[in-house]
């Protein structure tokens, strides 16, 4: 089965089972501010895990594009990629354990064949707020007995191993999923609920030779051995955290599951190397074909950073990110220019990452419109960022020639600022007959990622209290904004992008030129004309063509399904009104909620392109 073939298979297993497929969000996620990536299957989802309707319904199916940037440096063993893909099923409040679990395992062991005897699941422990999942345990029992194997369920694996089971029971760090982790971690609001989770076993006797890297170790399911790999997770995403700490019942029990592509396409060939699919095959064909060396020696690890960082880099690339040192922009920035330095430490020495991304975008350009249709722009970008970082190579070997000893610290500071990889830095002092400190150079590296790792955890403590209230009164505004610019500067501004943040709103639009203080002026007169006209947000669920038919705007097209939502301001929906957009909200209900706003900046952002920033007044 191709890896095309399997997401395929997965899809029209549950449209049989009445789920209607939904289309994968951006890779940036729209008005959420409190994270830089779609980095799960629920995150678009979250207004309708918390009881918002969906315009396709409630159950949807989807491969959701996903990248987890806390993964950077991990990448280079057999699984760990930044971007990955989703499969994902979802219940909003129709079905639930039963028929979750029965489904994932009939897909698995019936639809794509895998071996039951290969199967491990776990289930949460509970703990004082949340029960022990005992119906999840007794659902495998038979459904495992279905597949003539006694499933024996069993505690404390952690410290006294398998002991013959097959069903394990575990705590809030591994059975609890929410997007901050633990139940003590929650903001309040977040939703979460424990969760079952799909192992595949690789295979015992992995243990049993003395040279394999697994020789006598003592694992379970969870450990990190990686003898075992998770392959899915069903979240019973029942609960919601509360202001004083404490957990209630979502109106409805929803099913959250999220499948690792490319792990099950791992498990279905049996390898241990996610790399060795044949979704990264031509990828690191390309590689070995520029670099003259096999992926099968000891380069392993360089041949699969370089893969993981270009397939992204081509991923955001297609979902508008644009190398910077801000934000999305940093980290693409940042993936491109670490896989040139792995390339030189393969030896290639000649630009390469245009060739490399041509075989990622052949790979998904069927699969995913964005990057077919932007493959051009996409392979432009990757360039100039692989020509600038050439450039602030050369002129870091500049620096260097002025530093009159080189040392760890340096070296760090050159590792980071040029990108400069600590061997090439060892061998200049080499040359120089001077030597730096390994030891030193690491202490650096590691201060600077606790560092990193901390801010992106404060970013994510901005939580959801942003979403509910001043976030929601600025998206709102955004589509007063979105209007009013038509209004007065025509009909050709149209919406390329928007960011909110609980301190402002900024939106970007397509204008040629910047626009004079006497429209501005407009502009924001008539968004604070139309907040106190006290215009009613309307929200409708309709067929898109109806919508565009009624004129109502729509953001990134092709990205809607057949029946969507849209969000119209004014006094009638249908024969008065101000604005109407295709749109998931949140909204205020009444333009009078947001406040008056003002403009405060404006500015070009290139080739035809202009940003504007709101705030409150
Ligand atoms: N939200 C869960 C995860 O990301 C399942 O989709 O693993």
């Amino acid at each position: 089965m191709t890896p095309n073939q399997l997401r395929a298979t997965y899809i029209k297993f549950f449209v049989d089972r009445g789920h209607v497929e939904i289309p994968s969000a951006s890779l940036v996620p729209e008005n959420d501010p409190t994270t830089l990536f779609t980095s799960s299957g629920m995150q678009p989802l979250v207004p309708y895990l918390l009881g918002q309707s969906h315009p396709s319904g409630k159950k949807l199916v989807d491969s959701q594009k996903s990248f987890r940037s806390q993964d950077i440096e991990e990448v280079g063993d057999n699984r760990h990629t930044t971007f990955f893909e989703m499969l994902g099923n979802w219940s909003l409040g129709e079905y639930f354990k039963k028929e979750q679990l029965a489904w994932f395992f009939e897909f698995l062991t019936k639809e794509i064949r895998l071996d039951p005897n290969r199967l491990f699941v776990t289930v949460f422990a509970g703990n004082p707020a949340v029960p022990r999942d005992i119906d999840s345990v007794g659902i495998w029992k038979s459904l495992f007995s279905s597949a003539n194997i006694q499933a024996k369920d069993v505690e404390d694996a952690e410290n006294k191993g398998m002991q013959g089971g097959r069903i394990f029971y575990y705590g809030e760090k591994k059975n609890w999923w929410s997007r901050s982790g633990v139940p003590s971690a929650m903001p309040a609001g977040e939703p979460g609920g424990p969760d079952s989770e799909i192992f595949y076993d690789f295979g015992a006797e992995l243990q049993l030779h003395e040279t394999s890297q697994f020789a006598h170790q003592d694992c379970h399911v969870n450990c990190d051995c990686g003898r075992f790999m998770e392959i899915g997770n069903s979240v019973f995403m029942q609960y919601q955290k509360q202001a004083d700490g404490s957990f209630k019942e979502l109106p409805q029990k929803n099913v959250d599951f999220g499948g690792g592509f490319e792990r099950i396409l791992a498990a279905m060939d049996n390898t241990l190397d996610v790399f060795t699919t044949d979704l990264f095959r031509p990828i690191l064909t390309t590689i070995e074909e520029i670099s003259h060396i096999s992926y099968d020696g000891k380069h392993k690890r360089n041949f699969r950073i370089i893969a993981d960082h270009v397939r992204a880099s081509v991923m955001l690339a297609a979902d508008g990110v644009v190398p910077s040192n801000k934000e999305q922009g940093y980290v693409l920035r940042r993936l491109i220019r670490r896989a040139v330095r792995f390339g030189k430490l393969l030896g290639i020495q000649i630009p390469f990452i245009l060739e490399v991304a041509q075989s990622v975008i052949d790979q998904y350009k069927e699969i995913y419109s964005d990057v077919g249709e932007n493959s051009a722009a996409i392979l432009s970008t990757l360039q100039e960022e692989e020509q600038k970082f050439g450039k602030t190579i050369t002129k870091g070997l500049k620096e260097i020639e002025k530093v009159p000893t080189l040392n760890g610290e340096i070296a760090f500071t050159l590792y980071e600022t040029y990108g400069f990889p600590f061997e090439l830095t060892e061998e200049i002092a080499r040359e120089r007959g001077q030597q730096v400190e390994y030891g030193t150079f690491r202490k650096a590296f590691e201060k600077h990622q606790e560092l990193s790792r901390t801010t992106s955890k404060g970013m994510f403590k901005g939580g959801l209290a942003d979403h509910s209230e001043i976030v929601t009164k600025y998206h709102t505004a955004t589509h007063l904004l979105h209007a009013a610019l038509r209004e007065v500067l025509g009909k050709h501004v149209t919406q390329q992008g928007s960011n909110l943040t609980a301190e402002r709103l900024r939106f970007d639009f397509s204008h040629p030129q910047p626009l004079t203080e006497d429209q501005k002026k407009k502009v924001e007169s008539i968004i604070n004309e139309k907040i106190a006209d006290a215009l009613p947000v309307t929200p409708q669920f309709m067929k898109k063509d109806e919508a565009l038919a009624q004129g109502a705007l729509a953001f990134f097209q092709e990205k809607y399904g057949d029946t969507v939502s849209v969000y119209t301001i004014g006094h009638d929906p249908e024969k008065d009104w101000y604005s109407k957009e295709l749109c998931g909200g949140p909204h205020v209900k009444n333009t009078q909620d947001i406040g008056k706003m003002k403009i405060t900046k404006e500015e070009s952002i290139g080739s035809g392109k202009r940003r504007i920033y709101l705030q409150l007044a």
